[in-house]
């Protein structure tokens, strides 16, 4: 049963993480140019909103998000139990890092921050939470607008800056850790991955981090 875990955390993982590719690409669109920018990030997003296939796509995303995070709970409870005694500790101590430690930390951190996020935006975008979306002259939902101005709020665009630091964190012990998880031990490939987990989890938290300050400072909102 702990060995399923394991797979089903390392490859939840996985799929987040590769989520996370994609979506970082479609927001990189928030930095073109303001001509071409609003029409470009609502075409794409409706496009997306409107395919079949990344409905389903969606739906085992949430279901990843959900999974992920009690696998990470009922796992994290169990190694505290095992690790309490003043030797495992100090093992723990000598032999890993600090976001090795302390991955459920970052991963509440990263939890609430997509509450937050799924608030903001996916609830207003997908749920109409504050009813129908206004559209833009194409007759898209207007996501690019509602991006830019929640962004120019100087604690949420604080609050996206600084949460990037826990998910680059996150990522770069995760990614590895589940390459391990499914059975990557051979110490050439093992440090391959650990050079490209380090790069991706940088890219990651810079590119996360610096699109809502460039909207924050440079975005135009008309
Ligand atoms: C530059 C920062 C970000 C921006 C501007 C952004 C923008 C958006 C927008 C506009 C949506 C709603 C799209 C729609 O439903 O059509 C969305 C959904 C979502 N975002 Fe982000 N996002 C950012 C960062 C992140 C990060 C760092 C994570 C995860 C750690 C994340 C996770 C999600 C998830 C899980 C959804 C729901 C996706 C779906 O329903 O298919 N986002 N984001």
């Amino acid at each position: 049963m702990h060995l399923i875990k394991k797979y089903l955390m390392a490859i939840t993982g996985l799929f987040l993480s590769f989520f996370l590719i994609v979506h970082l690409s479609a927001n990189f669109l928030l930095l073109l140019p303001h001509e071409i920018a609003p029409n470009l990030y609502n075409s794409y997003s409706n496009a997306l909103r409107t395919n079949p296939v990344i409905e389903v796509v969606s739906i085992f995303l949430y279901l990843a998000i959900i999974l992920h995070t009690v696998i990470a709970i009922n796992l994290t409870l169990r190694n505290k139990r095992k690790t309490e005694t003043p030797y495992h500790q100090n093992k723990i101590l000598e032999t890993s890092s600090w976001p090795s430690q302390n991955m459920g930390l970052l991963g509440l951190m990263i939890l609430i921050f997509i509450i937050v996020h799924m608030a903001n935006f996916w609830a207003k975008v997908k749920l109409g939470i504050e009813g129908p979306m206004p559209t833009d002259i194409n007759g898209h939902s207007d996501i690019y607008m509602l991006v830019v101005t929640s962004l120019k709020d100087p604690i949420l665009v604080t609050f996206y800056a600084v949460m990037s630091i826990p998910l680059a964190m996150h990522l770069s012990h995760g990614v590895s850790s589940a390459f391990r998880s499914l059975g990557v031990y051979h110490k050439r490939y093992m440090r391959y991955i650990e050079i490209l987990s380090k790069i991706y989890s940088v890219v990651m938290g810079l590119g996360f981090g610096l699109i809502p300050l460039y909207i924050f400072f440079f975005s135009k909102v008309s």
